[in-house]
């Protein structure tokens, strides 16, 4: 008897007590064994060893229930102390995200021309000479394709190298007039300080009823739009040069970081340029079947305007993917 109490008791886990339960009191266990001897007891003695066996039985249950709570409040305890979570802890804390200052740029200027009505189209980043060029009053073997170094398929399809291919896609879809912007993915061979082989362009263009839009809407809204994204500063126009108008003039905005007064960044000159416009040039509207009708046309560099309005320095840096650029505008 003490012995099967010492099995019981020293039983440490509920599965060792499981295998006792089944060793003592199973139907073919130890006091089913000692039942069965019933049958050979002599017949006066029988209520003596039945009750014998009863009360043993009685006290091993009692023993062996005892020691299975006591088993059990243990394993509880075990599973709650290996599953505690320390919320003193420190966790891993998820990365907040930030748009990059290319896309705030960009929407930013979208915003300006939505306002004034303007749509917002788009194009394939894959264009052909059509549209890049030739349309563009840029025959082949014009010098000013060199302007832009241009990344070619072995199709003769290529990278756009500007947003004015839209230009021509918008007019041969739709009839004027116009008043749109283009924003999107451009591709240039060209890798410096403020170059990088893929950037960001915005263009417009206006078209209407000939002598409806002047060179003088074009520097109106152009002036407004400038000091919408820079603030208090003051725009010039400079005469230029684009094949696809004319006239064509580069504008400047007086330097953010030293007020026009010349530093480094605007190489002393008190000024900076941010974009290129013109009047669209006839031979344009000729590719494109438009007559009797006149135009302005504007483009310009996102990366740029992100550049000077965040005073980023390399504009590399836009696209190493280093999520510490971005941390610094959230
Ligand atoms: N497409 C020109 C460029 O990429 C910019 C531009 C657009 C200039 C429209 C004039 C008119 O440099």
């Amino acid at each position: 008897m003490k012995e099967l109490e010492d099995k019981i008791i020293q039983a440490n886990s509920l599965e060792s007590l499981e295998k006792v339960r089944v060793e003592l009191f199973g139907k073919k266990g130890i006091l089913a064994g000692e039942f069965a001897k019933m049958k050979d007891v002599p017949g006066p003695e029988k209520r003596a060893f039945a009750q014998g066996l009863n009360e043993n039985k009685a006290k091993l249950q009692a023993s062996f229930d005892a020691r299975y709570e006591a088993l059990k409040v243990e394993e509880i305890e075990r599973v709650l102390k290996s599953e505690a979570i320390d919320v003193s802890l420190y966790g891993t804390v998820a990365q907040k995200g930030a748009l990059h200052p290319v896309m705030e740029t960009m929407d930013k200027i979208i915003d300006y021309f939505v306002a004034l009505n303007f749509s917002v189209e788009s194009g394939p980043m894959v264009e052909d000479d059509f549209h890049n060029f030739e349309a563009l009053n840029l025959p082949k073997y014009h010098p000013a394709r060199d302007m832009q170094d241009t990344f070619y398929f072995k199709d003769g399809g290529l990278l756009r190298t500007h947003t004015s291919p839209v230009q021509i896609r918008t007019m041969l879809e739709t009839k004027p007039p116009i008043r749109m912007i283009a924003p999107g993915t451009v591709f240039r061979r060209d890798f410096d300080v403020t170059h990088t082989p893929m950037f960001h362009q915005v263009e417009g263009l206006v078209v209407d009823e000939k002598g409806k839009v002047s060179f003088a809407n074009l520097k109106s809204i152009l002036t407004d739009f400038l000091q919408y994204m820079f603030g208090d500063v003051d725009v010039r126009f400079r005469p230029s040069f684009f094949p696809f108008t004319e006239p064509s003039a580069e504008v400047d905005i007086s330097c953010i970081f030293c007020e026009g007064k010349g530093c480094r960044i605007c190489s002393h000159t008190g000024w900076l340029e941010v974009l290129g416009c013109g009047i669209v040039d006839p031979n344009v509207f000729k590719a494109v079947g438009y007559e009797d009708v006149s135009g302005y046309a504007f483009g310009l560099g996102v990366e740029r305007f992100a550049m000077l309005m965040h005073k980023i320095p390399d504009l590399r840096s836009l696209f190493e993917g280093d999520i510490r650029l971005l941390e610094q505008f959230r």
